[in-house]
């Protein structure tokens, strides 16, 4: 049965200050049973806050991590250095790291695979351009980012994989998809994971939806048939409504 996941990308947000304050009113929250809560702080706070909410049912995520081991990286952290914190799951391919950082699908295959070798889970994002679905490009794109970054896959590694939809045009915008639009490409999504796999791999892969999700939009988002909760971005700087968003999806 794929799980229903509400996940925070704080992106470089929050700094230790501003993290302890948020995870203070975390851990008051009833979190519903049926949703997995999920916060991907900045790389400073992940010990802190992985030992803050070790006791209660929040997963902490990391935003990145690099594709080697070890090794003269600057700047960067390894699979390894996430898991001796206690992070276990990890965001890859965000838009951010495809267009600022210029990552593209055979880096994000490697990442996944060093990500998958150790036991981690991926919450591996794709999306469109605007221009792209514009000129009704968008469908191939989207094949294409999952052929290239994660077909290389065995079915059994398909249990550590979450896919985030998350068009570009609607990151930071306010300019949300509509429920049709996300359920049009979360159908086809899973329907390209089914013919690459099999009916139960693309059943049971959770399939989150990002982009300018709010308090106001979740509900109707995450009550699309292949809508399987939410990758929230701005949202999820403010535990209020975080949980609102959380609560949609119950
Ligand atoms: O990873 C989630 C993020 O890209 C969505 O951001 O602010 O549009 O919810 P936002």
């Amino acid at each position: 049965m794929r799980k229903k996941i509400v996940a925070g990308n704080w992106k470089m947000n929050n700094d230790m200050a501003e993290t302890e304050m948020f995870l203070v009113q975390l851990k008051k929250q009833v979190i519903p049973e049926e949703v997995t809560l999920m916060i991907a702080p900045a790389f400073t706070n992940l010990n802190h806050a992985f030992q803050s909410v070790r006791e209660h049912p929040v997963t902490v995520v990391a935003q990145n991590m690099h594709q080697s081991d070890k090794g003269a990286f600057t700047g960067e952290v390894s699979a390894a250095m996430l898991k001796s914190v206690g992070v276990e799951t990890v965001i890859l391919g965000h838009s951010e790291r495809r267009s600022i950082f210029k990552e593209d699908n055979e880096l994000l295959a490697e990442k996944v695979n060093t990500a998958l070798v150790n036991n981690m889970t991926v919450i591996f994002c794709i999306g469109e351009e605007l221009s792209q679905r514009e000129t009704d490009d968008h469908f191939n794109v989207i094949a294409e980012q999952l052929e290239e970054g994660l077909f290389h896959l065995s079915e059994a590694q398909w249990n550590n994989i979450i896919i985030a939809y998350e068009p570009v045009w609607a990151i930071g915008t306010g300019e949300t998809a509509s429920p049709e639009q996300a359920q049009e490409m979360h159908a086809f999504i899973r329907k390209t994971i089914a013919d690459a796999y099999s009916n139960s791999t693309a059943k049971n892969v959770s399939i989150l939806y990002g982009g300018s999700v709010k308090p106001d939009n979740a509900k109707e988002l995450f009550g699309q048939e292949d809508v399987d909760g939410g990758l929230v971005g701005g949202a999820s700087l403010k535990v209020d409504s975080f949980m609102e968003i959380a609560n949609s999806l119950q």
